[in-house]
């Protein structure tokens, strides 16, 4: 089983974005918003259902769900938890939202329990990308609907892809890393990916779409 570590020290990023957390969608808002908020159009619109966002931050994209929704939020910033339950609280959108403190690397959910994972440009903060995208695939359920937005790593043998290499180390140091093929991880860890759709400044974003076989 492929558990590649990436250059990503998860100590350093829980105290970054707690820093940040204050001015989070202030500072990322205009950059990462357009490609965080196309992803609704391919969220399936059942009422009811049970969506789990990991790396929620505080909480930008909670207007979006549904009503009706059954959301549970976890992200490893305590700070960032914070600001999304009071984001959560100002809602009035019949939904119920449950915010936690956890590890995407280890979800303290039993298996085949979600029916839509969000994940939005999460992946590229972990130390383990494999393994949080396991941790997905195990929690949803067969047939349920995955969603990644992400930057993800130019193809190999690309020149731009040698660029995200080597910009990865300075990257890494203002919250993601750059090296990361998110497709290539989500299919290694057993996900399908059905279809990816370019999005954000200069279509370096991808909305990643993805069920579990
Ligand atoms: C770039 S922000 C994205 C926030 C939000 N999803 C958005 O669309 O703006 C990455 C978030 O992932 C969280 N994060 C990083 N590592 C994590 C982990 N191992 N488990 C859960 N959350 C994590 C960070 O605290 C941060 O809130």
């Amino acid at each position: 089983m492929s558990s590649r570590k990436s250059r990503v020290n998860p100590g350093y990023m829980e105290k970054l974005y707690s820093f940040y957390c204050p001015f989070y969608d202030w500072v990322f808002g205009k950059l990462l918003g357009p490609g965080r908020r196309k992803a609704f159009n391919y969220l399936s619109r059942r009422p009811d259902q049970r969506v789990l966002e990991i790396g929620v931050g505080p909480g930008s994209t909670l207007e979006f769900y549904p009503p009706r929704t059954d959301f549970v939020g976890i992200d490893i910033s305590a700070a960032m938890i914070e600001e999304a339950r009071k984001k959560a609280a100002n809602l009035n959108s019949g939904s119920r939202f449950h915010l936690q403190v956890m590890d995407a690397t280890n979800l303290e959910f039993p298996d085949n329990h979600f029916d839509v994972v969000m994940a939005a440009f999460v992946i590229t903060t972990v130390q383990d990308p494999h393994k949080v995208c396991r941790e997905i695939l195990r929690v949803v359920k067969p047939g349920g609907q995955i969603i990644a937005v992400n930057h993800t790593r130019s193809q190999n043998g690309s020149l731009w892809g040698r660029v995200e290499d080597v910009m990865a180390p300075l990257f890494v140091r203002i919250g993601f890393t750059t090296d990361l093929d998110v497709i290539k991880a989500m299919n290694e860890a057993g996900i399908s990916v059905q279809e990816a759709v370019r999005c954000n400044l200069l279509n370096t974003g991808r909305i990643i779409m993805g069920t579990k076989p």
